[in-house]
């Protein structure tokens, strides 16, 4: 099966889009910019399926950028939802899944306790403030290559849409706000020692991807994660582990579940929402109870602990047992496995790298080796030339991938043989593709 280059619907939504929608989408990630071609829209999902406006369908290897761990309109999360919106979408007051979810988070991680925002970027942004309210300091340290979300401070050579569009930096946000933000190397132990050593009584936080999946996933060198939680606490500053993308994604909890490391504060979103709009902050009792109204620092929501988010949270996690954690493994590394045969049989230069049950897929140039991508600076000597060429070859065959070599590739417990077996039979044309492109 080979679908047209064009997609006539897409392209109209798209030009519609483009009118009243800046660059025709809600969110960077989702266009097409660095592959070439039209955004897809979707009209429908189901299980690893989804289907565009031109009544293609494709399996999705998005899975909504993370929180789809069982697939498209699971029969148990819509069911969920619809039972929690017969009852009534919102009520401004607390409602028991609030403390469900919260306690089911606080199950699964060390944080002792959880406040429930609308996505990662607001978790981000209030651990921040409640880190700088903690400690009364403003430094905030981040690593290249980590994507946070579009908080001000920290979108300096984020990851993600900023790595994929090669932003060299945002407009809008001000010299002040970049100037209490120090970016380091990622996996670079000397360079976050000769911070801590210079400015260390300065630092308020620093917040780093529990495993990062923005730049390509590129985990964290054994030790790298012990010595931040050393530093900090060496230094009087918080340590942030943010766990939103791999957070009951990567293990049932989270990278924790793999790089034991406690953190005073952590970051969720994604997978705990099942879907809709859901994200959290927690950590450490003493520092979270400085929120409003315990305490000093401000945060609020008119829509946070939504309760048809919470419903799909609850439910998401429900359906995430030891099993289905297993059955994730399995889908990932057979993934993995093919997709490695297919680019090795094209002769195509790559790297596969794993955080727990995520992984993606670096391709390089030909003569470019690289035994290990450890920093942001090796994961862009890739060619993104020769990604879109794979990209688009995959997209025609039916097999949706994040339309960036920056980002990961998420696969749920609803990938099953058969889906696998499709994917098996166009990788190998995806592969040749790539290794056309030279
Ligand atoms: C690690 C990480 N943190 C924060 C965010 C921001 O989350 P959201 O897009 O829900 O604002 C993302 C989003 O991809 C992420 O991957």
């Amino acid at each position: 099966m080979l679908y047209p280059s064009d997609a006539p619907q897409s392209a109209d939504l798209f030009a519609r889009a483009s009118e009243v929608i800046p660059g025709g989408v809600n969110s960077p990630v989702r266009a097409f910019r660095s592959v070439g071609g039209t955004p897809r829209f979707m009209t429908s999902g189901k299980g690893a399926l989804m289907t565009d406006a031109d009544g293609r369908e494709y399996v999705d290897l998005i899975c909504s950028w993370g929180p789809l761990l069982h697939g498209h309109a699971h029969p148990a999360i819509v069911e969920a939802v619809t039972k929690a919106a017969q009852k009534g979408t919102s009520f401004g007051t607390p409602t028991e899944n609030e403390v469900l979810l919260a306690e089911e988070i606080v199950a699964r991680t060390p944080a002792q306790r959880i406040r429930l925002v609308n996505s990662g970027t607001e978790a981000t942004m209030s651990a921040i403030r409640l880190a700088r309210g903690f400690t009364g300091r403003s430094l905030v340290v981040k690593f290249s290559g980590c994507y946070h979300g579009h908080v001000d401070a920290l979108l300096a050579e984020a990851g993600s849409g900023v790595a994929t569009l090669a932003i060299p930096e945002t407009r809008g946000v001000t010299a002040t706000q970049t100037a209490e933000t120090v970016v380091l190397p990622y996996n670079d132990p000397q360079a976050l020692e000769e911070l801590f050593t210079q400015r260390g009584d300065e630092i308020a936080c620093l917040i780093t991807e529990a495993a990062p999946g923005n730049m390509g996933v590129v985990p964290p060198v054994d030790g790298f994660n012990q010595l931040i939680r050393d530093l900090t606490a060496r230094h009087g500053a918080l340590m942030i582990s943010d766990e939103v993308m791999t957070g009951f994604r990567a293990s049932a909890a989270g990278w924790y579940g793999i790089d034991p490391v406690e953190a005073d504060l952590y970051t969720f979103g994604k997978v705990m929402g099942g879907g809709l709009p859901a994200a959290a902050f927690g950590g450490r009792a003493d520092v979270m109870d400085l929120l409003a109204p315990a305490g000093p620092v401000y945060q609020a929501g008119t829509l946070s602990g939504n309760p048809l988010a919470t419903a799909a949270g609850l439910a998401n996690l429900t359906l995430s047992t030891p099993e289905a954690y297993e059955k994730l493994a399995t889908t990932s590394t057979t993934l993995q496995g093919m997709t490695a045969a297919a680019l090795y049989n094209a002769g195509v230069p790559h790297r596969i790298q794993t955080a727990g049950t995520m992984f993606s897929v670096f391709l390089f140039a030909d003569g470019v080796e690289l035994a290990q991508v450890t920093d942001y600076a090796a994961a862009r000597t890739q060619s993104a030339a020769r990604f879109a060429a794979f990209f688009t070859e995959l997209l025609a065959r039916g097999i949706y991938l994040p339309p960036s070599g920056f980002e990961c590739w998420f696969v749920s417990t609803a990938h099953d043989e058969q889906i696998l077996d499709r994917i098996d039979e166009a990788l190998p044309y995806a592969a040749g593709a790539a290794a056309a492109v030279g």
